[in-house]
């Protein structure tokens, strides 16, 4: 691997600039993933590892961004263990069975990724062949997972998905229970295929009170990077709206944490103690900001970043579909630089 910055930044170790990815790098705002789409769906370019792959190295060589992320969604895993779903454009997951009583969470299946997902670790397999910066392999969590599956899609308030929880504890528990094994599973197979690094998507979880958090959502959260913890490698824990919620995601295990816009990064350093890097955290809806504004914003949070070892540049939430791919370029180019300059700023200095 030519450049290792991004794992090196995740292990809280020196570096000489920040590295940079963004969530959903791979995506419509491509023109390149627009004509792919035209011939295949999400899930047959998932099926197809020759094809995935490409679609996964697109923004690397475009963007020249520090880590590749597997290209999948979090749903992908669920067909296999019976969850019948699709994906809808721009509304998101649907699912046509949704889990409403302990009889439905009993019959999920357990994931056999070898058996059910071969294209998936044979397009880690291929990337890896191919990558010169490290792969992220990723999950959903069992929270975020389990908010599609119950409420059917999308939600506003996660109605059903907490009702459910306060209602039926022994159900959300086997609920919790089985997700978690499915998604510990997955992600040491994508490791065990060559990932080199992952996240955990928790996207959704930043809707719970911390008292509920700790009850309902923590343990299992513990579990998972518990069960991967073997594997050393690093571990990303990422949600929206999750401010409250730090000090807990700072001790479930994971070695990153991902952190949105709302919140600064030296609170986000306080609240999570030093016990872990941070990942994070521009608005993307600053991409479509006049450049003066998107730069200043840029260069504050790598002012910040860059007073204490372990940070990985990123967006707070998922590039938007409308981005122009030159705004995601020039932004890359800007924090490499700028970084490496405060970098090596701080180097004489001490
Ligand atoms: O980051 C990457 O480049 C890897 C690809 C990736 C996708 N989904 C591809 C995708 C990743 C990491 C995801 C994770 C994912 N999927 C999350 C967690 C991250 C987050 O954004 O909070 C969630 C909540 C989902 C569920 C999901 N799948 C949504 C909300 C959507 C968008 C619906 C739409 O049409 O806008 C999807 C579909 C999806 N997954 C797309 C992509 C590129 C949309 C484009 C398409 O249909 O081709």
């Amino acid at each position: 691997m030519k450049n290792d910055l991004f794992l090196r930044a995740c292990r809280g170790e020196a570096i000489e600039r920040l590295p940079v990815w963004y969530m959903r790098q791979a995506g419509r705002y491509q023109a390149e993933y627009r004509e792919i789409r035209k011939n295949y769906t999400l899930e047959e370019i998932c099926l197809d590892p020759a094809l995935c792959a490409k679609v996964t190295l697109l923004p690397v060589e475009q963007l020249h961004v520090d880590s590749a992320i597997l290209f999948s969604d979090i749903m992908i895993p669920l067909g296999p263990i019976g969850v019948d779903y699709s994906l809808v454009k721009d509304k998101g997951p649907e699912i046509s069975n949704p889990i409403r009583s302990l009889h439905d969470v009993e019959q999920l299946k357990s994931l056999q990724p070898e058996k059910d997902l071969p294209h998936v670790l044979e397009t880690v397999r291929l990337l890896k062949q191919q990558l010169e910066v490290p792969l992220i392999g990723f999950s959903g969590a069992p929270f975020t997972l389990a908010s599609y599956m119950i409420e059917g899609g999308p939600s506003r308030n996660y109605l059903l998905t907490k009702t459910l929880m306060y209602e039926a504890p022994a159900t959300w528990e086997l609920l919790m229970d089985k997700l978690g094994d499915m998604v510990i599973t997955y992600l040491r197979a994508q490791v065990e295929a060559g990932a080199d690094a992952i996240q955990v998507f928790d996207s959704w979880v930043g809707s719970l009170a911390p008292v509920d958090y700790r009850r309902y959502v923590m343990p299992v959260m513990q579990k998972i990077f518990a069960g991967i913890k073997d594997l050393n490698v690093p571990s990303i824990y990422f949600g929206v709206n999750t401010g409250e919620l730090l000090s807990d995601f700072a001790q479930v295990g994971a070695s990153v944490v991902g952190i949105d816009w709302r919140v600064p990064i030296h609170v986000a350093r306080e609240r999570t103690g030093g016990k872990v890097s941070l990942q994070g955290n521009l608005d993307p809806a600053l991409l479509f900001a006049p450049w003066e504004v998107l730069e200043s914003r840029a260069r504050a949070i790598i002012d910040e970043a860059v007073q204490k070892p372990g940070f990985v540049f990123n967006l707070g939430h998922g590039v938007l579909p409308s981005v122009d791919p030159s705004v995601l370029q020039k932004l890359t180019a800007f924090i490499h630089e700028y970084s490496e300059t405060k970098i090596s700023q701080l180097h004489k200095v001490r």
